[in-house]
């Protein structure tokens, strides 16, 4: 296992260039096992999740070769129909293959995904979605078994809007007999990455990034060529970096419109944001201390979740008091008691954070537990004096590409060493 030792306090200045996004990658690689044949999808991060999902897909009987940038996915033949345990429980986006598997293969049978670091994170609003469509659904051992003749549209409507679940039923309506309509659809830039993917494989949707969605069913796809979007979490880390650390990032090959929200909150504490290049690039400036600023994380277009943690320590030092609302999952505070660790002021109560500013933090060895929690360590490690190290660096990997690299172009000091925890 290991760690990252960072030395505080370094006023960050220079270029960081984005990585295609972890979570249109994931649903569009998996769009390939509704196609037979090669299929191409560019800008793919080289990620611990990209290559779990490629160990689904050879599982399944595909061909899978990561190239730099690129991920090539032979579907010619499928052989197998299972996301074993060991895949789901490392990578909880495995659940997306139950909905191409059924509509290409009519069986699937992928282990329930337990709960997890964030939340319980159930997947009954998947199932519910392919039911109606006409699976037949098991639960045997701890695997959700479904198979089908042929799925049928009909209308579905999630009681909340859920991203993978949306996903999941976009794949399978596109080879469905007959039309589907999606009501409260989830609307993230990285459900319209994949209607954009299945779009040029051939399906027919409308309404993508809207609450209705409508697909019409088709006999067959084509193979897919498709470039994954600029992932908005990576890019709303590195603003938040910039306020952290009163520095000035100019932010390359990310896409600022899909992050409005973040950007507004940023604004309002201080941290000057200037969008450029037809909307490829910006330039971030912190202030020399940010303003309290509250936020309430919502689906999109709303503040999102996966930005949740980064933005909270940023307000750790801000000059007043921060309320944060999670929404979206159950427990995803479990960075609080580590930027505590740090010399933060925050307290608890029910789905609200409350955070008072201090002037500073200061380094401490902390753990982190899931992914967007160990980005928001980086954050606090790189504004905090002296040293920080996080331990359990491995969930950084499943969503962070080269990012002690990147780190280092812009002027921080961060080691990667061996764990002995
Ligand atoms: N939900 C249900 N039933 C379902 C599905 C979802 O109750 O069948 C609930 C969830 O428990 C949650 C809410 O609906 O309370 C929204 O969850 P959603 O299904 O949208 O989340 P997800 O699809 O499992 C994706 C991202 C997450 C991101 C969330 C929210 C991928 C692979 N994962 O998860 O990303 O936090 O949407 O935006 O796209 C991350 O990258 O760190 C990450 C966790």
């Amino acid at each position: 296992m290991d760690k990252l030792v960072i030395q505080g306090r370094k006023r960050l200045k220079g270029e960081v260039k984005i990585s295609g996004a972890k979570n249109a990658a994931l649903p569009v690689m998996v769009a390939s096992l509704l196609a037979s044949g090669e299929n191409v999808v560019n800008r793919v991060p080289n990620l611990a999740d990209v290559k779990t999902m490629g160990k689904l897909l050879v599982n399944l009987g595909a061909g899978f070769r990561y190239e730099p940038g690129r991920a090539v996915i032979n579907t010619e033949k499928l052989v197998g129909y299972t996301a074993p345990y060991d895949l789901v429980k490392t990578m909880r986006a495995s659940v997306l293959v139950i909905g191409p598997l059924l509509a290409r293969t009519g069986m699937a049978k992928v282990s329930l995904p337990g709960g997890c670091a964030i939340g319980a994170r159930p997947i009954n609003l998947h199932l519910m979605g392919l039911k109606k469509m006409g699976a037949e659904i098991d639960l045997e051992e701890g695997y959700v078994i479904a198979r089908c003749k042929r799925l049928r549209g009909d209308v579905i409507y999630f009681d909340i809007p859920t991203v993978t679940g949306t996903e999941n039923i976009m794949m399978a309506a596109s080879l469905a007999e007959g039309t589907t309509i999606l009501e409260n659809a989830a609307k993230e830039p990285e459900v319209v990455d994949l209607a954009n993917a299945l779009s040029a494989m051939g399906a027919k949707i409308r309404g993508a990034g809207e609450s209705i969605i409508e697909i019409k069913g088709v006999n067959g796809l084509r193979p897919l060529s498709h470039t994954i979007i600029p992932d908005r979490v990576e890019t709303g880390t590195f603003m938040t970096i910039a306020g952290m650390t009163g520095g000035d990032l100019l932010i390359k090959d990310c896409r600022p419109d899909h992050n409005d929200a973040l950007i507004t909150k940023l604004r309002e504490s201080g941290v000057i944001i200037e969008t450029m290049e037809n909307n490829t690039a910006l330039r971030a400036f912190g202030p020399d201390r940010p303003s309290a600023r509250d936020i309430k994380t919502m689906p999109y277009p709303g503040f999102p979740t996966d930005m949740q943690a980064q933005f909270m320590t940023l307000m750790s030092i801000s000059n007043g008091t921060s309320t944060i609302r999670e929404t979206i999952f159950e427990n995803r505070f479990m960075h609080v008691a580590e930027i505590k660790r740090m010399g933060a002021d925050i307290s608890i109560e029910g789905g609200i954070a409350t955070v008072r500013g201090v002037t500073k933090l200061k380094g401490a060895d902390v753990m982190a537990t899931d992914l967007r929690a160990s980005a928001s360590l980086i954050v606090a490690g790189l504004g905090a004096e002296g040293k920080t190290t996080i331990h359990r660096l491995y969930h950084l990997d499943r969503g962070y590409e080269r990012i002690e690299e990147k780190l280092r172009a812009i002027g921080a000091v961060v080691d990667r060493q061996r764990d002995v925890l």
